[in-house]
């Protein structure tokens, strides 16, 4: 995606802590990391945030990795913070989402990844957390 964040004037910021190096299915992170990533670009570019930034983060406790995703586009409306990892809940208009990213994520995440995907708001905008199980 790193074209297409150019072009959009989004500067990803990578804070990568050195954890343990596990065994895992890369391609269901990729297609996780994706489908957040995505969403990032879209807020940002449609709330046409001044300085546009993605933020990610790795760490890890004894059970887990961790891969933190912020944005600085305002965060999920408290309103439906429950609601986002719902299959079909969109706030996008059916040209641009399914609604099924995010509900795709999580399931893999807990059935594939042993994991969870998380979200909660920062003061700049929304974290994405992806569990990983060791
Ligand atoms: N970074 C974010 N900041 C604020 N709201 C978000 C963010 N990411 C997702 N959302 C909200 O969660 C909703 C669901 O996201 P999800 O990726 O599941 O579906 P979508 O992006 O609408 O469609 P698609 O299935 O094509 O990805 C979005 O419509 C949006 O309202
Ligand atoms: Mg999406």
């Amino acid at each position: 995606m790193e074209k297409s964040l150019e072009n959009n004037d989004i500067t990803i910021e990578r804070i990568f802590f050195k954890t343990e190096k596990i065994d895992t299915l890369p391609r269901e992170i990729l297609q996780i990391l994706l489908n957040i990533i995505k969403n990032a670009k879209e807020i940002l570019v449609e709330k046409e945030i001044e300085n546009k930034v993605i933020k990610i983060y790795t760490s890890e406790d004894d059970v887990y990795l961790y891969i933190d995703i912020e944005d600085n586009a305002g965060g999920v409306p408290k309103e439906n913070l429950n609601k986002i990892f719902q299959p079909y809940f969109t706030t996008k208009d059916e040209h641009n989402g399914t609604g099924l990213g995010l509900y795709m994520s999580k399931t893999m995440a807990q059935k594939h990844l042993g994991g969870d995907l998380r979200v909660k708001n920062s003061k700049h905008g929304a974290i994405f957390t992806l569990s990983i199980k060791k």
